[in-house]
């Protein structure tokens, strides 16, 4: 005999959508359990994007969970493109009158994973075969098993939050569900290292060779990445070839101040943009990663969970107070905003990567945008207004 739990909302997948989700609905007196197939250590040990609008910022801070990132975070006023070694500053602050924050989401997820211990929150970690079913009826569930257990949960609504290799999205019908994808033919060879960053603020590098970006997780630990091909290996990239390739990528300007030392990390990730449509089917409703993926050059995919979380929260606290009309516009809200953010996150990462496919007319389009930008306040104004954040809706 399975065990049976009930709950008002399911939340499926313990990243920093599910976890915020369950974190904005507690404070508004919703019950959850939320399920994942890892467990904290292993979520918390993730290595993501660090950069966070000035909204995902004040949502953190609403869900109480913002100490940490005030006390620690890096406010960014600008940050700088580069083009074969020439630098151009986009000034955020002067240009949107916002500003960015510099913080790892693996600290988000820590300052997450946190609160809803202390609160008491109800988890299932390390489960399999989740399955969410009876997606059209007002009593929809999730069958999952743990240790060999089996276990169903019973709730008025489904959040799948788990990522894009989860299992919510590919429970909507097929001829329901609509994906859209560009697969790019590089990848990002990312490493962290224990020494200061090469400039104060984050510098994105467009180089002959390839495509390089240099972040940072505080004063004294950075995070750097090179353009690689997508199916290199982590095998060819020595500590020393990628200090040369890094180095030659940012140019000699910048690469000055480059101090280097041993990596602690270093993976490769593919680069992709990806949307499913619609984001709400019956009573099971997707958020961040499982709805949407977007190529890291903006920073924006942290973000953009943020603000699908925001959306259906909002929602569903509505809901509970006899208000449906934000969960019936949910998967719409959601995805004007979307589209907006993958159309900014393709174009950014269309400006600044070596495309093995572009003929010698390509690439100098590619110098005349970046001496567009260069040039032109209304061009780096709108790169400005996107990169600080959209408006919720
Ligand atoms: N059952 C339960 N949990 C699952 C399943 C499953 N079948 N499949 C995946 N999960 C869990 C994963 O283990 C992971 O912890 O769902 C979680 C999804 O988390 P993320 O991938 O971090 O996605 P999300 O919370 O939407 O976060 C979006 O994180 O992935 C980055 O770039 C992304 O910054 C963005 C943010
Ligand atoms: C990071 O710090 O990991 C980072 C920063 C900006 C990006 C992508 C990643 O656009």
């Amino acid at each position: 005999m399975p065990q049976l739990h009930k709950t008002q909302i399911c939340i499926i997948g313990a990243g920093p959508s599910g976890l915020l989700l369950s974190q904005l609905l507690a404070q508004a007196g919703i019950d959850t359990i939320v399920l994942d197939r890892k467990d904290r250590t292993y979520i918390e040990g993730r290595i993501r994007a660090g950069v966070l609008e000035q909204g995902t910022v004040e949502a953190l801070k609403q869900a109480g969970v913002a100490d940490r990132l005030h006390a620690q975070g890096l406010p960014h006023d600008g940050f700088e493109l580069a083009f074969d070694g020439v630098r151009h500053r986009i000034d955020l602050k002067a240009l949107t009158g916002r500003s960015v924050m510099v913080y790892g989401q693996t600290e988000v997820t820590k300052d997450l994973f946190d609160a809803r211990f202390a609160d008491g929150q109800t988890f299932f970690f390390n489960v399999d075969h989740v399955t969410p079913n009876d997606l059209k009826s007002d009593r929809p569930k999730v069958h999952f098993t743990q240790g060999g257990e089996q276990h169903v949960i019973t709730c008025d609504y489904i959040a799948g939050c788990d990522g894009f290799h989860g299992v919510s999205r590919a429970a909507i019908p097929q001829n329901v569900l609509k994906t859209f994808e560009r697969v790019y033919p590089f990848g990002w060879l990312g490493i962290l290292v224990d020494k200061p960053p090469v400039s104060h603020e984050l510098l994105y590098a467009n180089h002959a060779e390839g495509f390089a970006l240099a972040s940072m997780r505080s004063e004294t630990r950075s995070r750097y990445y090179i353009q690689c091909d997508r199916g290199d290996d982590i095998a060819n990239w020595s500590d020393r070839r990628f200090w040369e390739t890094f180095a030659t990528r940012l140019g000699p300007d910048a690469a000055a101040n480059l101090q280097t030392g041993p990596s602690f990390e270093k993976s490769i990730a593919p680069l992709r943009s990806f949307v499913a449509e619609p984001m709400r089917y019956g009573n099971l409703f997707l958020a961040g990663d499982a709805a949407h993926i977007v190529p890291p050059t903006g920073a924006k995919g942290l973000n953009l969970a943020v603000a699908d979380i925001r959306l259906l929260s909002r929602a569903l606290i509505e809901h509970y107070a006899g208000n449906d009309h934000h969960i019936d516009s949910y998967s719409q809200t959601a995805l004007n905003r979307v589209w907006k953010v993958e159309r900014f996150s393709w174009q950014l990462s269309t400006l600044m990567h070596q495309f093995p496919e572009n003929s010698p007319f390509e690439k100098r389009i590619q110098r005349a945008e970046f001496d567009y930008i260069a040039g032109s306040e209304a061009a780096s104004k709108t790169i400005a207004e996107n990169y600080v954040g959209l408006p919720l809706e």
